[in-house]
């Protein structure tokens, strides 16, 4: 059998591009490169790309500065243009989905079946009842050839384009394991978009993708203080080198944001325990850039009533400490989340 490597993932997010390469080792998987480089305001909108050669230049950039000589890389989209749905069907054969879903997809997404790609994954078949369940993913044929575009145009040669939602599921897997009998909840808040993944039993079951993030923060303090957006990204982080006091009003802005995200969220959490038979959520773990803001998992807690961990995507990943300072990795880790997901996939198991 041929030995598979691992692909190159490669994350490109509305605020930075990020890259992660695994490697197989004696116990498990090492880290070979994480890294990240940041694209001007405005570059993605939405999940679209609107300045593809600010991105080109990031992928270049991250490439070089890492020697990455891998060329195949797993990329992931999501927003507003992916469509996931868990749709029940009648009991039929792979073959048979296989040849009725272009048909049976149509009636669940709003865009025009010719627009889209679309893959699907049976959850579960009951014969007693003659019915199965099936994960529907459908996304813009656009959208997908734009970043496989830019991917290209930086020499690279993308094997998978998956979803961010998918993507942090492999990654807590690896790093959590299958959590059974529970639901538990994936939150990735980045920049401009908020991933909502509920897992259950193992299981995605339920995804929803709200446009709002870590922008919403950073203008809401540029607004209230007065002050420019790279000050108040400055404040919202916590301050710089420069020991500069951070006003008192930036934490209370903080937690004005943070209670109308957590009320966003909680909506979709809502609708979700209204939709299904489960009996309750038993954690949330918390994942992107965002997630890094303590009041917010805090207030997401209260919210919710449900516990909220953030998570580390290099749990079970070893890296050697004269690389990868440790506190650089733990402090870094909410962004790595989706990227560590990416480069879990490998060559041979396409
Ligand atoms: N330590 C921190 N404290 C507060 N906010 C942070 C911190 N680190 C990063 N952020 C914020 O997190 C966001 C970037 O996170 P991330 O890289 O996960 O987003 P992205 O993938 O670029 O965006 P998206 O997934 O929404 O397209 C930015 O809004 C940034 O200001
Ligand atoms: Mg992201």
């Amino acid at each position: 059998m041929a030995k598979g490597k691992n692909l190159l993932g490669l994350d490109i997010g509305s605020s930075a591009v990020k890259v992660c390469l695994l490697k197989p080792v004696r116990k498990g998987l090492g880290l070979v490169v994480f890294d990240h480089h940041p694209l001007p305001p405005e570059a993605i909108v939405d999940g679209a790309l609107m300045d593809s050669s600010s991105v080109v230049d990031a992928i270049n950039q991250l490439l070089k500065r890492n020697k990455i000589r891998v060329k195949e890389v797993a990329l992931s989209v999501s927003g507003h243009s992916v469509i996931i749905k868990k749709i029940p069907l009648p009991l039929m054969t792979d073959e048979e989905l296989e040849q009725s879903i272009q048909w049976e997809a149509e009636q669940y997404i709003p865009f025009d079946i010719n627009d889209v790609y679309i893959d699907v994954d049976v959850l579960s078949r009951d014969p007693g009842q003659g019915q199965m369940d099936v994960l529907l993913v459908a996304a813009k044929k656009d959208m997908i050839n734009d970043y496989v575009s830019v991917a290209k145009e930086a020499g690279l040669d993308p094997r998978v384009v998956d979803v961010d939602s998918f993507c942090l599921q492999n990654m807590f897997e690896v790093n959590y394991g299958k959590v059974e009998d529970q639901t538990i909840v994936l939150l990735d808040i980045g920049a401009g978009t908020i991933n909502i993944n509920v897992v259950s039993n193992g299981v995605t079951t339920f995804t929803r993708d709200i446009s709002m993030g870590g922008n919403q923060f950073t203008e809401e303090i540029q607004k209230q203080l007065n002050i420019t957006y790279e000050e108040a990204e400055t404040y919202k982080r916590g301050g710089d080198a420069t020991d500069a006091v951070i006003p008192h009003e930036v934490e209370k802005v903080i937690q004005q944001v943070s209670e109308s995200v957590a009320g966003e969220i909680q909506r979709s959490l809502d609708f979700y325990a209204a939709t299904t038979a489960d009996s309750g959520i038993s954690r949330i773990y918390l994942s992107g850039g965002t997630g890094s803001i303590p009041s917010l998992g805090r207030i997401i807690s209260r919210t919710s009533g449900v516990p909220v961990e953030l998570i580390n995507p290099f749990r079970t990943i070893s890296a050697d400490d004269g690389k990868f300072n440790p506190q650089f990795l733990e402090s870094i880790g909410p962004v790595a989340a989706v990227s560590v997901g990416l480069a879990l996939r490998r060559t041979n198991e396409l």
